[in-house]
C-alpha cells in the first residue's frame, strides 16, 4: 500500500497542523451544535479528505465519551474499512452532471442506515455543473436533520456563492517544512527506513506543503533505494545534491573560491546531477538565507539552516542581494543553454570578479529613467496605450476636480512635478477594484495571483469593458491567466457592481514596463535611506516567490505526473 493511504490520519490527533479546523471541528462535536453543510478549501493533499473521514467517523461512533472516534466500536471499524454504508465520497469532477445530482438528493432524504448521520463528502465540488450546483442548493437549504455535507474544493472561486454562503467554510493551508519533516521522520521510523536529514530535508522543502506529496515522494525514494535514501538516490532520483552541498557551493562563492566551484561542479556532475534543478536550488537557498537574515518568522525556512544562523549573519547583505538578483535574472537565459553547468559558472565567474557591478548600474538606470520620461508621451500606434493616452487627455480636461477623493488628491499632489501617467477617477477604482479581486485570488492561489500582478488594467474607450494586458515577455503569465478570465470577469463585476466585459492582451511593447517602474521609483522615493536597502531585499524576494511559483509550475508538470500515476488507483476505489 502507498505510504499516503497507511498514514492516512484515523483520529484528529493524526491531522498535521490544520489547527483550526481541527480545534472547531472538535468543538461542533463536544457541544452537539451541528451544521449540515461544511467547505473544506485548500491546496491538494493537505488533509481534506482525511479530516472529512474523521469528522464522519466521530459522528457516527458509537462511543460517545470523546469527540475522538473510539476506533473499536462497530461503526468505526466498519468504517475504517470501507464498509460502514452511511459515508459516501463523491467525486464532483466525474459525477458533477445533473441527473446525478438528482439521483443523489433522491437518496438523501432517506434515513441512515448504520449511523446516526449519512455524511456525503463531494471532493472537488467546484467541478459541479451550474445545473448540478442549482439542483443541490435546494437541498443545502434545508437539509434533512440527519444528513452532512461536506464540500472538498481546491478553487473555491468557482463554487457558486449561494452554495458557499451556505457552508460553514473552513481554510486549509499549506503544511509547513518542519511539520512536513516531522511527519516524514515518523513514518520512517514505523516503517523502519534509513534516511539521512538531507534527504528528508529535501523532500520536505521540495514537496511545497502538500503531505501528500512529500509521501509518495519518500515512497517513490525508498522504491529506488538499496539501503539508506541519500545524496547518492536523490541524485538519481531527482538530479539533486541536497540543499547541504548546495549551501557549501554558495558559500564557496562568497569566499570568492572559484576552484572549489569548480571542483564541486565536477564531482556533482559525475554523480549525475542536473544543473538547471541545482540552478534552482541555488536561488531557494539563497533566498531562504535572506528570509532568515531579515524576517522573524522562519518556518517556511529549509531546516537545516537554522544550523548555519551563526554564520549566515555574517554574510554580506549587499552581496547576497546582489548575487540572488544576478542568477535570478540570469535564470531564464541560461536555461536556454545547452551547457548548464558551464553557464552557471559563468555567471559565478562574473560574480566573483565583479560582484556590485548590477548594484552600480541599478542607480545609474535610474536616473537614465528619470530623464526618459518625455519620451514615453511620444504617440503609439499599439492599442492599449492609446488607451493610456486618451486617459492622460482626459486627466488633463479634468484637472482640477473638486470631487476627488482623498487618496486621489494625495496621489495627483504627488505626482504634480512630473509629466506623468495619472490614473482618472474612475480609473482608480478600476485599478482599485482590480487590487481587491487580486488579493482575493492571490488568497487561492498564489500562482494566479502572481501571474496577474504582471498586468495592468484600464477601461476601454467605451467604458463598458475592461482591458487586461501584460507586457512583453509574460506570454506565460497572460496564458495562465486566460484560464481564469471567467473568474476574474465575475469577481470584477461583483465589486464595480456592473455588467462589464473582460480583454486579456499580450502586448509586444516595452512601455507598460516603463510605467510600471516609474510607479514603482516614485514610490521608493519616500523610502527613508537608511531602509532602502531593506526595502530592495525585500522587492528581490517578492519578486523571486513569484517566479518560484513558476518554476513550480514548471517544475511540477515534469516531475508530479510520476506521483499523479501512483495516485491513480486511490480515484478507482472509493472507502
Ligand atoms: N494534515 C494532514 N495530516 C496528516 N496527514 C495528511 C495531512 N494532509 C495530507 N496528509 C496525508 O496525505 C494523504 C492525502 O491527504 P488528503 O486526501 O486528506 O488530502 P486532500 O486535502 O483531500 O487532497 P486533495 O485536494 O488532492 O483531495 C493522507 O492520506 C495523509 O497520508
Ligand atoms: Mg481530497
Ligand atoms: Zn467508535
Amino acid at each position: 500500500m502507498n505510504l499516503y493511504r497507511k498514514y492516512r490520519p484515523q483520529k484528529f490527533s493524526d491531522i498535521v497542523q490544520q489547527e483550526f479546523a481541527v480545534k472547531t471541528l472538535k468543538n461542533i462535536l463536544i457541544t452537539r451544535r451541528i451544521a449540515h453543510a461544511y467547505l473544506f478549501n485548500g491546496p491538494r493533499g493537505t488533509g481534506k479528505t482525511s479530516l472529512a473521514k474523521v469528522f464522519a467517523k466521530a459522528l457516527n461512533c458509537l462511543d460517545d465519551t470523546s469527540y475522538e472516534p473510539c476506533l473499536k466500536c462497530k461503526n468505526c471499524l466498519d468504517f475504517d474499512e470501507g464498509k460502514f454504508i452511511d459515508y459516501f465520497e463523491i467525486d464532483a469532477a466525474s459525477r458533477g452532471k445533473v441527473q446525478e445530482m438528482r439521483d443523489l438528493i433522491d437518496k438523501v432524504k432517506y434515513a441512515p442506515a448504520q449511523g446516526k448521520y449519512k455524511v456525503y463528502v463531494l471532493d472537488e465540488s467546484h467541478m459541479l455543473s451550474a445545473g448540478a450546483s442549482n439542483a443541490f442548493l435546494k437541498t443545502l437549504e434545508e437539509p434533512p436533520e440527519h444528513v452532512i455535507f461536506i464540500l472538498a474544493t481546491t478553487d473555491p472561486h468557482k463554487i457558486l456563492p449561494t452554495i458557499k454562503s451556505r457552508c460553514q467554510v473552513f481554510d486549509f493551508t499549506r503544511i509547513g517544512v518542519k511539520a512536513i519533516k516531522e511527519r516524514l521522520e515518523y513514518v520512517c521510523s514505523v516503517e523502519k527506513i534509513k534516511i539521512s536529514d538531507q534527504a528528508l530535508d529535501y523532500i520536505s522543502y521540495y514537496a511545497e506543503g502538500g503531505l501528500r506529496d512529500a509521501l509518495s515522494i519518500l515512497d517513490q525514494l525508498w522504491a529506488y533505494s538499496e539501503d539508506e535514501i541519500d545524496e547518492s538516490v536523490l541524485a538519481a532520483v531527482f538530479g539533486t545534491t541536497g540543499y547541504e552541498k548546495v549551501y557549501s557551493y554558495i558559500k564557496a562563492v562568497f569566499e570568492k573560491d572559484f576552484k572549489k566551484i569548480l571542483e564541486f561542479g565536477n564531482e556533482y556532475y559525475e554523480n549525475g546531477v542536473d544543473f538547471k534543478l541545482f540552478t534552482e536550488d541555488i536561488l531557494k537557498v539563497l533566498k531562504d538565507i535572506i528570509y532568515l537574515k531579515w524576517s522573524s518568522s522562519h518556518k517556511v525556512v529549509l531546516p537545516f539552516l537554522a544550523g548555519y544562523r551563526d554564520e549566515i549573519q555574517a554574510m554580506d547583505d549587499l552581496m547576497l542581494h546582489s548575487f540572488l538578483e544576478r542568477l535570478n535574472n540570469e535564470y531564464y537565459q541560461m536555461r536556454k543553454s545547452e551547457d548548464m553547468k558551464l553557464a552557471l559558472e559563468l555567471v559565478i565567474y562574473d560574480f566573483i570578479k565583479r560582484p556590485l557591478k548590477k548594484e552600480e548600474k541599478r542607480s545609474s538606470d535610474i536616473e537614465l529613467k528619470n530623464t526618459k520620461v518625455v519620451e514615453k508621451e511620444e504617440p503609439e500606434n499599439i492599442n492599449p496605450f492609446k488607451i493610456s493616452k486618451m486617459f492622460k487627455e482626459k486627466i488633463e480636461e479634468k484637472r482640477p476636480n473638486p470631487n476627488i477623493s482623498k487618496k486621489t488628491k494625495a496621489k495627483k499632489i504627488k505626482n504634480e512635478n512630473k509629466d506623468n501617467y495619472e490614473p482618472t477617477e474612475d480609473e482608480l477604482v478600476l485599478i482599485n477594484a482590480f487590487d481587491l479581486v487580486l488579493s482575493n485570488l492571490e488568497r487561492e492561489s498564489l500562482f494566479i495571483g502572481s501571474c496577474l500582478r504582471k498586468s495592468e488594467i484600464r477601461w476601454a474607450e467605451d467604458k463598458k469593458s475592461v482591458v487586461v494586458y501584460f507586457g512583453k515577455g509574460h506570454n506565460f503569465h497572460f496564458e495562465r491567466t486566460l484560464s481564469k478570465k471567467e473568474i476574474l470577469q465575475d469577481e470584477l463585476m461583483q465589486i464595480l457592481g456592473k455588467e462589464l466585459k473582460l480583454d486579456i492582451i499580450l502586448v509586444e511593447n516595452k512601455k507598460l514596463e516603463n510605467e510600471k517602474q516609474q510607479n514603482k521609483k516614485e514610490n521608493n522615493q519616500k523610502i527613508d535611506k537608511t531602509t532602502e536597502n531593506k526595502e530592495d531585499v525585500q522587492e528581490t524576494l517578492e519578486r523571486l516567490s513569484e517566479e518560484d511559483e513558476l518554476l513550480r509550475a514548471l517544475k511540477k508538470n515534469i516531475k508530479v505526473k510520476k506521483i499523479e500515476i501512483m495516485e491513480d488507483d486511490k480515484n478507482g476505489k472509493k472507502t
